[in-house]
């Protein structure tokens, strides 16, 4: 899956013959699983028009600040738009937008919305091989990158004029190709390997029997894709789940008992670099499991059970350069319970579920999580989707981490 996937970009398109490119670049940006809005100077109608680069985006094209609609003028809010961004790219970037650009000059809505916008923007330079080279485009390239802005350099080839040289806008595939590397190498678990247990564990009874319970899995899997998201590579030990995940990033080793999940864990936790346990492992197993379907013989019946090996002790017993993070389900004194888990079983950190809190634990979308540190101290959340809970389990993950 592509790190651009599910990005809001910005795509600002100037008035250069490599306007044309630009249709191309938007279907690149999609396909990587991206929304794009594009935002066009006048003087670019002339090269590419708006009605192709809205059918291809599937967003009206915005180019002025204001918009006649139903004999209403409306107003393009450029600070919405760079608020929206999750980037931005000027391609093609002429040297007239990207000298204005340098200077703070807005007299249109590309250059407003550039102005308005918080997030990494990167300019794709398409001009002349003498223009490429003058000393003002020179510093004009500097000024923009001394500024956060990222330059996707020009190429060599035959130019419009005709002459041959530095100054092609990169082919769009070789754009989202160059915005893709950049954005990996800023994720902030790059290089890291992350450890997830998830979803339920099946005990059997006997061939057709087993104990087990309501764990979906959903909330490990969401933690499971926000690593990958995040740059790490996942092992995601997943009990009997429906969910299915496809993620270059993670690995998936399907276990059904607590046996089978303690030791996936075991082949791929000693150098991990963060380990989050949030399956929900049957605590007790029968002793014996029966070869053969077990008869309704008696009026009565028991199962003996015995303790299964707890998994998250295990790790903590053994940890060391891990960051080793716990869950806790509790329905009575759930922080102090909670705590004592953390302390028992030498974790870094626990995130507490209580069943008292509507809408959280198994089987619903939605989760409300208490997260607690080493030291104890609570940070709780509101109710919030499992993907949102995710997200902020990690961003405390990364505030301890990095
Ligand atoms: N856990 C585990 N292996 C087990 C039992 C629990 O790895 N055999 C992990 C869970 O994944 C969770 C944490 O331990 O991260 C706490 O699980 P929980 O069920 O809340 O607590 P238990 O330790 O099982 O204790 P109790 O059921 O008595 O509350």
């Amino acid at each position: 899956m592509s790190v651009l996937s599910g990005k809001n970009v910005l795509l600002g398109v100037t008035a250069g013959i490599a306007a044309y490119k630009s249709a191309t670049l938007v279907r690149a940006l999609i396909k990587a699983g991206a929304s794009v809005q594009v935002v066009m100077t006048e003087k670019a109608k002339d090269f590419v028009t708006p009605l192709t680069l809205s059918t291809l985006s599937k967003r009206p094209v915005h180019s002025s600040f204001t918009k006649e609609e139903d004999d209403n003028a409306t107003w393009t809010n450029h600070v919405e738009l760079g608020l929206w961004a999750d980037l931005m790219v000027v391609a093609p970037a002429t040297a007239n937008t990207l000298s204005k650009m340098s200077q703070g000059t807005c007299d249109n809505l590309l250059l407003a919305t550039y102005l308005s916008a918080k997030c990494p923007v990167y300019f794709a330079p398409a001009m002349d091989l003498d223009m490429y080279i003058h000393p003002s485009s020179t510093n004009t390239f500097e000024k923009l990158t001394s500024f956060g802005n990222i330059m996707i350099p020009a190429t060599s080839g035959e130019l419009a004029s005709g002459l041959v040289g530095q100054g092609r806008m990169a082919e769009p595939e070789d754009i989202v190709a160059f915005i893709e590397n950049d954005m990996q190498g800023k994720l902030p678990l790059r290089g890291k390997k992350v450890v997830i247990t998830a979803g339920p564990t099946y005990e059997a009874i006997d061939p057709v029997r087993f104990i087990g319970n309501h764990s979906s899995g959903t909330m490990g899997c969401e933690l499971a894709l926000k690593a990958a998201s995040l740059g790490a590579t996942v092992d995601l030990i997943l009990g009997p789940s429906a969910i299915k995940i496809d993620h270059s990033l993670i690995t998936v080793h399907a276990v059904v008992s607590g046996e089978d999940m303690y030791n996936a864990v075991h082949t791929v936790y000693g150098d991990c670099d963060i380990a989050i346990a949030s399956a929900a492992v049957a605590d007790y197993r029968p002793a014996h499991v029966a070869q053969e379907k077990i008869k309704k013989n008696d009026d009565e019946f028991t199962i003996h059970l015995v303790k299964t090996k707890d998994i998250l002790a295990s790790m903590g017993e053994i940890k060391k350069q891990q960051f080793l993070v716990g869950f806790a389900l509790e329905t009575e004194n759930e922080q102090e319970n909670a705590i004592k888990k953390l302390r028992k079983k030498n974790l870094d950190a626990i995130v507490l579920n209580s069943l008292k809190d509507k809408g959280a634990g198994f089987k619903t979308k939605t989760n409300k999580i208490t997260f607690i540190d080493k030291d104890g101290s609570p940070t709780s959340y509101d109710l919030k989707s499992k993907k949102e809970v995710a997200s902020d389990i990690f961003d405390r993950i990364l505030l301890k981490t990095i």
